[in-house]
């Protein structure tokens, strides 16, 4: 017979053996780093002008950032930082290259959410938070999932799991009860609510002391942070049930979105959420969070199928926050009943010469209408997980693969950002209007 000591005992032994292994098996680098971006890519792909207009412009001005010349001695390579300020310093017959931001306005939330498991929400994701930064946007991610795709192909892979989603709740959980329990006992409230108490099992975690930039990890990307996940974050579903059970005043789905809406407005532009592949109080967070809601679904019958089944469960889900809280839920950022600017639904791993992808891209269409991206994103083999961290195709060398393969993975997930872009920036347009009726 096995009792939990038993499991306890087993997990013991396998926490000193993976220390172990840990030690075997790393490579030398076991930290990320960004490459260097070509003269041609920072020309061609990020500011759009031909290569020999933006060498024209590096040779008028010898005081902007110049790149290295690699051995190759042909193109000179250019770090994120070196573009961020060519982005910041340069004109093309007088065009910006700033993208555009609303003016006085917070970061927009997008979240990529669908419950079937292997939809391409982390892909999709990571390659949005690429995307945006070589757009020139400055990004947060937020993993809300305990397999940390997000978090290991960032990098970062020693992460204690209370400065994860589970230590945003947690915290939250114990700022809103004593709010609660202030001004249930404040002069200006008629209402008398019992007092909640908390156990020291919670209170002293020490988690209530934490301060907001202690839960923002730099990344690789110098224009991305995150908030990042690890695998024993996985309780958090456990945990968030005892915690309503704790104080069934306190608003769960909301946490996250306290924590960002505590952010300053013009720390980030673009906030990503990568969400699990249930639907659960971190779920239920991410989605409350959003102003965006993209939906990434692989182009087969059964995915469609589940695709399917995960709006319906959401709706439900929203449904019944919007009965069980609202009037008494405290305005924050986002209010309730949750309503999205915007909703998404994109196809990946697709293939445009396949003929059963095509008809489930139609059958999309048939159904959700313009809520269909007009791109898909294509099956590519480079974006398969190449050694220890998953890289995006913004992240893999040209030089390490074939051309052509490289080319066509770029232009797939360039159009798809593409239309995202113009997705959130229309979303961002109409933010302050709803904030100013909260
Ligand atoms: N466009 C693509 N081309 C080729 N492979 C892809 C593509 N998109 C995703 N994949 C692969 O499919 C697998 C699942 O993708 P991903 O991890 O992004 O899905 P997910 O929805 O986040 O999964 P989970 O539900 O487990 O979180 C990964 O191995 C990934 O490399
Ligand atoms: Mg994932």
């Amino acid at each position: 017979m096995f009792t939990h000591d038993d499991l306890a005992a087993m997990q013991a032994a396998s926490l000193r053996m993976q220390g172990w292994i840990r030690k075997q098996t790393f490579s030398p680098e076991s930290t990320k780093s960004l490459r260097r971006f070509s003269s041609w890519e920072v020309s061609e792909l990020v500011f759009r002008v031909n290569q020999s207009t933006f060498r024209g412009k590096l040779a008028a001005d010898p005081t902007l950032p110049a790149g290295i010349i690699e051995e190759d001695g042909r193109q000179r390579w250019f770090s994120l930082d070196e573009i961020n300020e060519l982005r910041r310093r340069l004109r093309f017959a007088r065009r910006p290259l700033m993208p555009p931001r609303p003016s006085g306005k917070r970061a927009i939330r997008a979240a990529i959410a669908n419950f079937k498991g292997g939809a391409g929400k982390s892909t999709v994701a990571l390659h949005f938070a690429h995307a945006a930064a070589l757009d020139g946007y400055r990004v947060l991610a937020v993993d809300f999932d305990p397999q940390a795709t997000l978090s290991h192909s960032m990098g970062l892979t020693d992460v204690a799991e209370e400065r994860t989603v589970w230590g945003v709740m947690a915290r939250d959980l114990v700022r809103e009860t004593e709010r609660m329990n202030a001004s249930a006992g404040g002069a200006e409230s008629g209402v008398s609510l019992p007092a909640r108490r908390l156990p020291a099992s919670v209170r002293d975690l020490g988690i209530a002391e934490l301060r907001t930039d202690d839960f923002l990890r730099p990344t690789a990307w110098s224009t991305i942070d995150i908030i990042p996940s690890c695998a024993n974050a996985a309780f958090v579903e456990f945990a968030s049930a005892q915690y309503r059970h704790l104080n069934p005043d306190w608003t769960f789905f909301a946490a996250v979105s306290r924590f960002l809406d505590g952010l300053p407005d013009d720390a980030y532009d673009l906030i990503l959420f990568d969400c699990p592949p249930a639907i659960g109080y971190q779920s239920m967070n991410a989605v409350f969070a959003a102003d965006v809601l993209y939906i990434p679904s692989g182009p087969g019958y059964w995915e469609y199928d589940s695709t399917t089944s995960f709006i319906g469960q959401l709706s439900e889900a929203l449904g019944d926050l919007a009965a069980g809280f609202e009037g008494t839920f405290p305005a924050g950022k986002i209010v309730l009943p949750k309503a999205f600017l915007d909703v998404r639904f994109l196809l990946t791993r697709y293939e445009p010469g396949n003929e059963l992808h095509r008809a489930m891209l139609d059958a999309f269409r048939k159904v959700f209408g313009a809520r269909v991206t007009e791109r898909p994103i294509e099956l590519t083999r480079a974006v398969e997980q190449s050694g220890r961290f998953l890289s995006s195709i913004y992240e893999v060398d040209y030089r390490d693969m074939t051309r052509d393969t490289w080319k066509r993975a770029r232009r797939s997930f360039d159009g798809a950002y593409e239309e995202f872009r113009e997705c959130i920036t229309a979303a961002w347009t109409q933010i302050e209007h709803r904030e100013a009726m909260a």
